[in-house]
């Protein structure tokens, strides 16, 4: 593609060139990069100034690797090794080049975008799942699974918005083979670092908006805000050609519900349990391995009978209802995909040794989803409910006394243990979430018990539990590594689980 296409699509025009006479706008750029070790001869680098590393840093090494230009934000030297572009907003210009690079996919595709603090994952896999019981071709991409043409490959990038330039990448493939949906989760990080620009969502859906991320949003006003966004880039007058209708999926149980309706410009379908709703749900049961319920829909009502347990599951489950019913998918096809769904990775998974107690791994991160969890475990636990659980280094600093009193008050015993440490000192972590213990009443060594090794945690939770007593080990779900210090070090709750369980019956 020529360079003078690329930054046509720029939404700023640059606001300098350095050592750029031997660029002409002909130049033929053959692949985009903001990742200094993957540039290729003849690339573009886009110099992204990261909370990690700033992409200026790499110049001089993408212009010795071959990259034919460099654009990014001001520089502070006039000499660049490479020519240079400077724009004002570089998230918004990688967005803009990667959408002009693979040629405007999302034009061609129905768009789903999903937001919300917890849940995302899940309903986004259901949407997909339904679309397909309905006939329809869809693609996924979420913190735990991509999915196209009926393969699903895990997401090991430990990211679960990609940069624009992956998802924009993702999208093309997905036009080129022919599938005409993508359900895209969409977190508020991504959503304010621009990587969904771009996407053109037709239809937008939140699950709940609680506590979460606050040191990357700092207040939860500007948290609620950056979800927002989603909502804001719905547009009325959008029309891909494909039949759809703008539409905003919003929780009428949620506090989320009137922080967001302003900022919808589209028709809104609301969905609600406890709360009086277009998609409602009525005369739930829950049971320890299955859920039923009565949908009630505008024109239509639905039994809904599902392995998905927990009463947040029937929330998700009315947010994914109620977008497929906007998009047409008829009542029988949404009953049938939800009874044939087993579950989703990591998210409520039973792990059975044999063993006369109750496992169960599952990705609650956040004191929402750990007091949402552990109050379902407590109404089918007969003994002692006990959880293994910590909190990531370099995120969010205030949820960690928080999800120390949540395990208080609503489990028997706890052992706080390594989440993803980072480079932080995971001695303070755990000091901090044991803080938030101690302030519930709770003493270290009766109580619960700080173990930083997980494997470790896990064993000594597992000698604790008796006959009909439950142990969660909560925070890692899916994911397929334990990051400390910078390595990511091969990890899986659900492997080390079953190990340690063999070790003892
Ligand atoms: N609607 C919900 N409300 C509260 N907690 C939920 C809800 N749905 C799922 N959970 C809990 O949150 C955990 C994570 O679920 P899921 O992966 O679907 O959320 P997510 O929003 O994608 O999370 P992340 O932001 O980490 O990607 C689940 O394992 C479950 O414990
Ligand atoms: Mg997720």
């Amino acid at each position: 593609m020529q360079l003078r296409t690329l930054l046509a699509a720029l939404e700023e025009p640059p606001v300098a060139f350095y050592n750029a006479t031997e660029l002409s706008e002909h130049s033929e750029i053959n692949a985009l990069a903001y990742d200094s070790r993957k540039v290729m001869p003849g690339g573009l680098f886009i110099a992204v100034p990261g909370s990690h590393t700033d992409g200026r840093r790499y110049l001089a090494d993408v212009a010795q690797h071959g990259a034919v230009v460099a654009l990014g934000p001001q520089i502070e030297t006039s000499d660049p090794p490479l020519p240079y572009i400077e724009v004002g907003d570089v998230r918004r210009a990688l967005a803009n080049l990667a959408c002009a690079f693979y040629g405007y996919p999302a034009n061609q595709l129905c768009t789903i975008g999903v937001t919300g603090t917890d849940g995302k994952t899940t309903t986004c896999n259901l949407i997909s799942t339904l679309l397909e019981v309905a006939g329809k071709q869809s693609s996924l991409m979420t913190t735990a699974n991509f999915k196209m043409c009926g393969q699903e490959w895990e997401n090991t990038t430990r990211q679960s918005t990609l940069e624009a330039l992956e998802i924009q990448q993702f999208l093309r493939r997905v036009v080129d083979a022919g599938v005409t949906h993508a359900v895209i989760e969409a977190t508020s990080h991504g959503l304010e670092l621009q990587r969904t620009r771009g996407c053109d969502f037709d239809i937008g859906v939140v699950t709940n908006i609680t506590h979460e991320h606050l040191d990357f949003h700092e207040t939860i006003e500007k948290y609620r805000r950056a979800k927002a966004r989603l909502f804001e880039m719905l547009d009325p007058a959008r029309d891909k050609g494909l039949g759809i209708q703008p539409i905003a999926i919003l929780n009428r149980d949620d506090g989320s519900y009137e922080v967001l309706k302003p900022y919808c410009k589209v028709p809104i379908l609301d969905y609600g349990i406890d709360q009086a709703a277009a998609v409602r749900a009525v005369n739930v049961r829950l049971d320890a391995y299955s859920t039923r319920f009565r949908t009630i829909l505008p024109g239509a009502e639905i039994d809904i009978e599902t392995q998905l347990v927990g009463h947040f599951n029937v929330s998700n489950c009315l947010a994914a209802i109620a977008t497929v019913y906007s998009m047409g998918v008829k009542a029988p096809d949404i009953a049938h995909g939800l009874a044939g769904v087993t579950g989703v990775s990591g998210r409520m998974e039973r792990i059975d040794e044999g063993q006369p107690f109750t496992v169960i791994v599952d990705y609650a991160h956040t004191p929402d989803s750990l007091e949402k969890v552990l109050n379902m475990l407590r109404s089918l636990t007969a003994g002692k409910l006990m959880v293994v659980f910590g909190s990531a280094g370099e995120r969010d600093i205030q949820k960690r006394p928080i999800m120390g009193q949540i395990a208080a008050q609503k489990s028997d015993f706890f052992v706080i243990t390594d989440e993803d440490p980072r480079e932080e000192d995971r001695g303070q972590i755990l000091h901090a979430i044991a803080r938030g213990a101690q302030s519930a009443g709770k003493y270290e060594g009766r109580d619960f018990l700080c173990i930083a090794d997980r494997t470790q945690a896990i064993a000594t939770a597992f000698a604790h539990a008796r006959a009909g007593d439950t142990v969660l080990l909560a925070g890692k779900g899916h994911e397929q590594s334990i990051i400390v210090g910078r390595e990511k070090i091969p990890w899986d709750d659900r492997r080390v689980a079953r190990e340690q369980l063999r070790l003892l019956f």
